[in-house]
C-alpha cells in the first residue's frame, strides 16, 4: 500500500501572518502516521522552512534557468526549502493555456531538481456529460507523465475540474471508477504503479473526507480551501488517519 499523503493547495492565499496555522497543525499532528504537504505560494516557501511537513511549490517553469521574467525554476523551488511541486493544476491549464506536453515538461524539471511532482488531472464538466471522463484522463495521463516517473518522484492528483471550488463531489462510484482506471493506466505504463500514490481533489473537507478515503485506490487528497486553516485541515488529516 502507497504511504498515504494529506496535501494541502493554498493556492494565491497566504501572507507570513498565515504561517501560523502551520505551527498549530504541527501541534497537533507531530506525530502523523501520514505525509503531510502544504503547496504554499513560493514567497512563503523560505518562511516555512522549519516547519514539520513537506513544503511544495505551485508551479515551475520547464527550463532549469534563462531569461523568463517572473517564472521561477524547479531548482529554485528546491533551494528556497520545497520538496514537492504540484504541476499541470487545472488552474494553470486554464488561466496560462498549459498543454500535456508543457506539464510533462515541467515534471521532467521537477524530477531533475529532485522534486515530487503532484501531476494533476481532470475532466470539466462538459466531459463528464459527454461521458468522455475516461478518455480525457487516459489522454492527460499519457501526455503528462514524462519518461522516468516512479512512486518516488510522482504523485497522481485527480482533480475533477467542476468540483474544485463548488462544493460539488462525485459521487463514491465515480471517484472509485476514475481512480481504479488511473492505477490500471500506471501499472500498465510503470513498474512500480501499484505503488505511485492517487490523491483525490476537490471540495474535499471534514465532513466528506472519511467517505472519500474509504474508496479504493485514493491514497489521499489535494485540499484547496479546506487547508487555509488549521481547524478545517485537522480533520482531513484525522480522517486520513483513520482510514
Ligand atoms: P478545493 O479543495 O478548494 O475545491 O480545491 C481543490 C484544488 O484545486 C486543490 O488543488
Amino acid at each position: 500500500m502507497p504511504r498515504k499523503l494529506a496535501a494541502g493547495n493554498w493556492k494565491m492565499n497566504g501572507l507570513r501572518a498565515n504561517v501560523k496555522e502551520l505551527a498549530t497543525l504541527a501541534q497537533r499532528h507531530s506525530d502523523a502516521s501520514v505525509d503531510i504537504l502544504i503547496c504554499v505560494p513560493t514567497t512563503l516557501i523560505t518562511t516555512c522552512q522549519d516547519t514539520l511537513f513537506d513544503i511544495g511549490g505551485q508551479d515551475c517553469h520547464t527550463a532549469e534557468s534563462g531569461a523568463h521574467t517572473g517564472d521561477i525554476s524547479a531548482q529554485m523551488l528546491s533551494d528556497a526549502g520545497a520538496t514537492y511541486v504540484i504541476t499541470g493544476h487545472s488552474e494553470r491549464r486554464a488561466d496560462h493555456g498549459e498543454t500535456d506536453q508543457i506539464v510533462a515538461a515541467k515534471s521532467a524539471a521537477a524530477y531533475a531538481a529532485g522534486l515530487t511532482a503532484v501531476i494533476c488531472v481532470g475532466e470539466t464538466l462538459d466531459e463528464r456529460g459527454s461521458g468522455t471522463t475516461l478518455d480525457i484522463i487516459d489522454g492527460q495521463l499519457a501526455g503528462s507523465i514524462p519518461g522516468g516517473a516512479t512512486s518516488d518522484n510522482t504523485v497522481i492528483a485527480y482533480e475533477p475540474v467542476w468540483a474544485i471550488g463548488t462544493g460539488k463531489v462525485p459521487t463514491l462510484e465515480q471517484i472509485a471508477e476514475v481512480h481504479a482506471h488511473i492505477r490500471a493506466q500506471l501499472q500498465a505504463r510503470f513498474s512500480d504503479g501499484t505503488d505511485m500514490r492517487i490523491l483525490y481533489g476537490g471540495s474535499v473537507k471534514g465532513s466528506n473526507a472519511a467517505d472519500i478515503f474509504g474508496v479504493p485506490h485514493v491514497d489521499g487528497a489535494l485540499v484547496g480551501g479546506a487547508s487555509l486553516k488549521a481547524d478545517d485541515f485537522s480533520p482531513i488529516i484525522s480522517a486520513l488517519e483513520k482510514s
